[in-house]
């Protein structure tokens, strides 16, 4: 008699457990030998031991932080996770699209590139920290008027490096704005109108 059509037979079942056993087997032989040795011997909790916290005293936005950090703890992590400010985003987590771009002691930085113990005593400015109250910074009130966003995940970095910009003298003209934005990506291709929105910040002459 013909097996029921999802009943697996003691054939699929034989060929399934082959299959992985031996996928098992293949990622152990890919794994380095000192890696499987560290394992065996618990090195890696004895790693992990060793990176206790330590105390690192900051402002952000302003309000003065004193607490402990994991010295491999990134700026990116520390503001979302620690600080619960999200406003900061993490695109690719390797310094190549802009989406962690804060402010440290006023120069832009990749936040997802530094780690939190490296700013020990500095100023940090996230996007948060731009606007006065209810009232919007010019460049967010630019990015607004100009449509300069449509999904908003690279906005906030895009804002941040955008205000660094003008601030740096680097927004005479389109061409320039470009160069000196072009470590911030945008996947719905906002560009235009971001350049618009720099320009207006830039020639209205709005203190950033
Ligand atoms: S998340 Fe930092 S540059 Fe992409
Ligand atoms: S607005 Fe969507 S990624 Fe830039």
């Amino acid at each position: 008699m013909n097996p029921e059509p999802d009943t697996p037979t003691g054939h699929d079942e034989a060929r399934r457990t082959f299959l992985k056993q031996s996928s098992l087997l293949t990622a152990l032989a890919l794994v380095p030998a000192p890696v499987v040795m560290a394992a065996a011997e618990g090195f890696d909790e004895r790693v992990a031991a060793a990176f206790e916290k330590i105390p690192l005293s900051l402002k952000v936005n302003g309000v003065k932080h004193k607490l402990a950090v994991e010295p491999r703890a990134t700026l990116l992590d520390f503001l979302r996770e620690q600080l619960h400010l999200t406003g900061t985003k993490k695109g690719c987590d390797y310094g190549q699209c802009g989406a962690c771009t804060v402010h440290v002691d006023g120069q832009r930085v990749n936040s997802c590139l530094s780690f939190a113990v490296m700013h020990d005593g500095q100023e940090i400015t996230t996007i948060e920290g731009l606007a006065d109250g209810d009232q919007l910074h010019p460049m967010q009130e630019a990015f607004v008027k100009h449509d300069g966003f449509q999904c908003g995940y690279c906005t906030p970095g895009q804002i941040m490096s955008a205000v660094a910009c003008v601030r740096e003298g680097h927004a005479g003209t389109a061409d320039e704005i470009r160069e000196y934005m072009s470590g911030n990506i945008c996947r719905c291709g906002a560009y235009a109108n971001i350049v618009a929105a720099i320009q207006d910040v830039k020639g209205g002459g709005q203190k950033v």
